[in-house]
C-alpha cells in the first residue's frame, strides 16, 4: 500500500544576500493512521519540513523534491487547489497558536468555520460541531467556550481551539509544530494525551514536530531525527531514542535532565555555510578523515536509516 504521505529528496533553500539551506535531501514517509516525530534542535529545519508539507513557505523560497499526499504531488498544486487539501486533507496546528486564531471572532466562530467554507454548512449545524468538537476536547464549559474571544483564553486554551479547528473536517493528516511548547510539565502531559486520544479515536495520521524528546517517545511510532537540514537517523520511536545509533541521536539523547545533562559540545553549523562532509563532524567525537569530505548517505542498520560511516 503506498503510504499517505510519502516526502521524496525535499530540499529547501531561502533566497537572499546569503542563501539559506534550511533543508536538504530530506526523505520521509508516513502510513494511514501512523504517528511519526519529526525532532532535533532548533533551527534544524523542523518547521520548513512542516510548512513544505502544508503549502506554507513563503514565495521566495526554492523547493525540489516532491511531497506526495494521496499519491499528489502537492508542490506541483495551485495555491488555490492546496487551500482545499488543507483543512479537509490535512490539518495543521502551528507553534504560535494565537497567530493561527483572529483576535476578533469567536472561538465558536473560528472553530466552525471549516465547515461554512469547506462543506457549505449553515450556521446552526457548524456551530452545534463545534461545540461538540470542544468538549471532545475536554472542555467542560464549550458552550460557554464558544462566545470567547481567543484574548479571554489562555494559551493553552487556544492550543486545543487550534487542534478542534484544525481537526473538525476529519483530516487523514495532521501536522502539529510544537504543540507543546512553552507549557509547564503538567500540561505538556495534557496536551500530549489529548493530541494521542485525539488521533487514535479517529485513526488520523499525526507529524509531530517537536523538541521535547519525551513527548516525541509517548506519541510517536516513528522518529526521524533531524541535525542541521538533514535526516540523520531514523526508525521506531522506541529504537532509536531508546538506543541511539548516530552520534548526534547520542548526544541528544543524553543532553535530557533525565539522562544528566551532558550538553553536545559546540553549536549548530549556520545554514548558510554548512560544513563540508558529515554536517555533524566538527562536534563528533567519533570523527575520521572521510567525515570531512564525504557526505555519508543514510544507510539501513536493522530497522532503521542512519547517516554516519562509523555507526552502527
Ligand atoms: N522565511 C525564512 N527565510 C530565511 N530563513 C529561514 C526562513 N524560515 C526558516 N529559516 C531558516 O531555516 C532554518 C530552519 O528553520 P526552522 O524554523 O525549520 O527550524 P526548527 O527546526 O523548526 O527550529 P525550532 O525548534 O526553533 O522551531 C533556520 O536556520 C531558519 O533560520
Ligand atoms: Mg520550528
Amino acid at each position: 500500500m503506498s503510504p499517505l504521505l510519502d516526502i521524496r529528496s525535499l530540499s529547501v533553500t531561502f533566497r537572499g544576500e546569503q542563501a539559506v539551506r534550511a533543508v536538504e535531501d530530506v526523505s520521509f514517509s508516513l502510513a494511514e493512521g501512523e504517528v511519526a516525530a519529526l525532532v532535533g534542535e532548533s533551527g534544524c529545519g523542523k518547521s520548513v519540513v512542516a510548512h513544505a508539507v502544508a503549502g506554507l513557505l513563503p514565495p521566495g523560497a526554492a523547493v525540489s523534491g516532491a511531497v506526495l499526499f494521496q499519491g499528489r504531488d502537492l508542490l506541483a498544486l495551485a495555491e488555490r487547489e492546496m487551500e482545499a487539501v488543507r483543512g479537509a486533507g490535512i490539518g495543521v496546528v502551528f507553534q504560535n497558536p494565537s497567530l493561527a486564531l483572529n483576535p476578533l471572532h469567536t472561538v465558536g466562530r473560528q472553530v466552525a468555520e471549516p465547515l461554512r467554507v469547506h462543506r457549505g454548512e449553515k450556521k446552526e449545524q457548524a456551530f452545534a460541531a463545534a461545540c461538540r468538537a470542544l468538549a471532545a476536547l475536554g472542555f467542560a464549559d464549550a458552550p460557554g467556550l464558544m462566545r470567547l474571544y481567543p484574548s479571554q483564553c489562555s494559551g493553552g486554551m487556544n492550543q486545543r481551539v487550534v487542534t478542534a479547528a484544525s481537526t473538525i473536517l476529519d483530516p487523514p493528516l495532521l501536522i502539529a509544530d510544537e504543540p507543546t511548547k512553552g507549557l509547564d510539565r503538567d500540561r505538556v502531559a495534557d496536551v500530549a494525551g489529548e493530541l494521542g486520544r485525539l488521533v487514535a479515536e479517529r485513526g488520523t495520521a499525526l507529524l509531530l514536530i517537536t523538541h521535547d524528546i519525551p513527548v516525541a517517545l509517548a506519541l510517536a511510532d516513528r522518529v526521524a531525527v533531524m541535525y542541521a537540514g538533514e535526516i540523520v537517523e531514523t526508525g521506531p520511536a522506541r529504537e532509536v531514542l531508546g538506543d541511539p545509533a548516530h552520534p548526534y541521536t547520542r548526544g541528544l539523547v543524553a543532553s535530557l535532565p533525565e539522562n544528566g545533562f551532558v550538553p553536545i559540545p559546540g553549536a549548530s553549523p549556520s545554514p548558510v555555510d554548512p560544513p563540508a562532509g558529515c554536517r555533524f563532524h566538527p562536534r563528533c567525537s567519533f570523527c575520521v578523515d572521510r567525515c570531512r569530505t564525504e557526505r555519508p548517505a543514510l544507510a539501513a542498520a536493522g530497522r532503521r536509516l542512519v547517516r554516519c560511516r562509523r555507526c552502527p
